[in-house]
């Protein structure tokens, strides 16, 4: 009945991969029936619908969730752009309450929803209404996942600091290490992010290439997450 928004200060920056770390934590060590919700998806081919690399399925299979695609994924877009785009192109509506009615149905059936965004939250999910819309609309507290490198202290308090703005309930940063590079910006962005955030510093999730090779091992996500994150600050929010 709690829910917990994912959000990201890119596209391609690890929501997915850290959410599969939460799922399988929340799952395996703490024993909580857990939801997911990726509310859009872009750039899928008609051949990706039920792929393993979409979002939506991974979600669903490190959560244990058994709803619906239709209802976890309730809007999917061929074309790979920000979902008031992709809508546009595809000539396609984008129905608010629907998505809100869905959201409410997931959230009962569950200790807690796990909800993925799409890029970051300014992108537009239609005219003059943005992801943060949707985060103030659910009033939803939420992670901001960002990547390990060079340009991040810039991303990362540029979106924490617009989320305080708005109001919104932050439960952290969890910096990614997408690229493995192991260089001077990654050694140092903890700490000069600790020093400027206002919110928790929650940890850095580690490169996981080859758990990623061999597709979803729950345990090991489980394991990495709770290893690496301070999983007492989020539990506080659920
Ligand atoms: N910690 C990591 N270790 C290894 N590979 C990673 C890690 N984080 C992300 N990746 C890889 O980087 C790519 C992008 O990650 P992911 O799909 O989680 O990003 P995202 O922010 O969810 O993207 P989108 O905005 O498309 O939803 C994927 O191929 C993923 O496997
Ligand atoms: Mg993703």
């Amino acid at each position: 009945m709690k829910s917990i928004f994912i959000t990201g200060t890119d596209t391609g920056i690890g929501k997915t991969v850290v959410s599969t770390g939460l799922c399988a934590f929340l799952s395996l060590h703490r024993g909580m029936d857990v939801g997911v919700m990726k509310p859009f998806e872009s750039g899928l081919a008609q051949g990706d619908r039920e792929g393993g690399s979409r979002d939506a399925v991974l979600l669903r299979e490190v959560s244990g969730s058994t709803d619906a695609l239709e209802e976890i994924n309730p809007y999917t877009f061929e074309a790979p752009l920000a979902p008031e785009v992709a809508a546009e192109t595809e000539h396609r509506v984008i129905d608010i309450d629907s998505i809100d009615r869905t959201y409410r149905d997931i959230l009962g059936r569950h200790d807690v929803l796990v909800i993925e965004g799409a890029g970051g939250v300014m992108v537009p999910i239609k005219k003059d209404f943005f992801y943060v819309d949707l985060i103030k609309q659910w009033n939803v507290p939420t992670v901001i996942v960002s990547r390990l490198g060079l340009g991040t202290i810039n991303h990362t308090l540029l979106t924490s600091r617009y989320l305080e703005s708005q109001g919104v309930s932050i439960v952290g940063v969890i910096l990614n290490d997408v690229s493995n590079e192991a260089d001077i910006a990654s050694q140092t962005n903890p700490g000069v992010l600790k020093r400027y955030l206002s919110v928790p510093f929650l940890g850095v999730f580690p490169h996981v290439a080859r758990a990623m090779e061999e597709g979803i091992n729950r345990e090991f996500f489980a394991e990495t997450f709770v290893k690496n994150i301070d999983t007492d600050a989020i539990l506080q929010f659920l």
